[in-house]
């Protein structure tokens, strides 16, 4: 099925790895001009090896969203690479690398870096490439990867569950902001993928606990993914790059303003 998405730029914040990688694969797939943004430089290895599997033209910029002015810098070299920016997916985050419960066991001081990163990352992006996506004056897309936790008050890491939270109420915000423009904005929900991110949360959750009651990665996250979701598995980075490609496309033209769960059946709206 032809999403009507080539040739168009879209940018893909937090891109080095993980889903964010994926979700820019899935744009190059599709024949979009993907520019990439990660504080980690191996982003542009990564730009490379998606230009390669895909012939796509893939470019990548080194980048802190923690930084206004880097963001900045990173939207206006990217909108002379690759064209004015159409579709803008936000999946750069961090946990607070502690375990969160109770939620003294993180101090106001550790809320600081989680906050910089997850919301006033998102809003520096927001402000950053806004500007493309209107002068542009044919629409496109916001997307925020959040979390489960944004949704359901999880006690395992209160500041990157409040800064999720954040993240949705923002994304709202966008959306209604933006819809004169025939801009639309929507977030995606991950339970539980197989990335650095989710490896730092099974990491922080063994660090206080006897020798005795520590569990490796994969029987952590078998048990947790066999208590809270109803069915039962992974989900891969892959389905959160079909989904963003999707969102992105004229298929979802009526679709703003929305958070959509891909976590197995963990949180579920009526
Ligand atoms: N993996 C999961 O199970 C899971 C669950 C729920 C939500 N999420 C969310 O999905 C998104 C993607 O996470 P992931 O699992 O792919 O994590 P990841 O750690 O594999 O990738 C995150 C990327 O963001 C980049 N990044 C971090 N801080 C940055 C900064 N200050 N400036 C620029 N880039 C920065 C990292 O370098 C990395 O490339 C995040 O928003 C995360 O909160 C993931």
């Amino acid at each position: 099925m032809d999403l009507q998405l080539a040739h168009q730029p879209a940018i893909i914040i937090g891109a080095a790895q993980g889903i964010g990688r994926a979700i820019a694969e899935a744009f190059a797939r599709e024949g979009a001009r993907v520019g990439l943004i990660d504080r980690d430089p191996r982003v542009s290895e990564t730009a490379a090896e998606i230009a390669a599997a895909t012939g796509a033209t893939v470019v990548a910029e080194t980048a802190d969203v923690v930084s206004e002015t880097d963001m900045q810098a990173a939207a206006d070299s990217l909108r002379d690479r690759i064209g004015p920016a159409r579709h803008v997916v936000f999946a750069a985050g961090v946990g607070s690398g502690k375990f969160g419960f109770p939620f003294t066991r993180v101090p106001p001081a550790d809320w600081r870096r989680v906050l910089d990163i997850n919301v006033l990352g998102a809003v520096h992006s927001a402000h950053a490439f806004a500007p493309q996506l209107i002068a542009g004056g044919d629409g496109g897309t916001f997307l925020f990867l959040v979390s489960v936790a944004g949704q359901i008050g999880s006690q395992t890491d209160p500041p990157y569950s409040a800064a999720k939270a954040a993240q949705i109420n923002f994304m709202q915000c966008l959306a209604r902001d933006l819809a004169p423009h025939g801009i639309r904005s929507n977030a995606l929900s991950p339970g539980m993928v197989r990335t650095g991110l989710n490896q730092s949360v099974w990491a922080a959750s063994q660090a206080d606990l006897p020798e005795a009651d520590r569990q490796d990665y994969p029987t952590w996250a078998g048990e947790k993914i066999r208590r809270v979701s109803p069915l039962g598995r992974w989900q891969e980075p892959e389905e959160f790059g079909a989904t963003a490609v999707f969102l992105a496309s004229p298929l979802a033209r009526n679709i703003t303003g929305q958070t959509l769960n891909i976590d197995g059946g963990q949180v579920m709206h009526s």
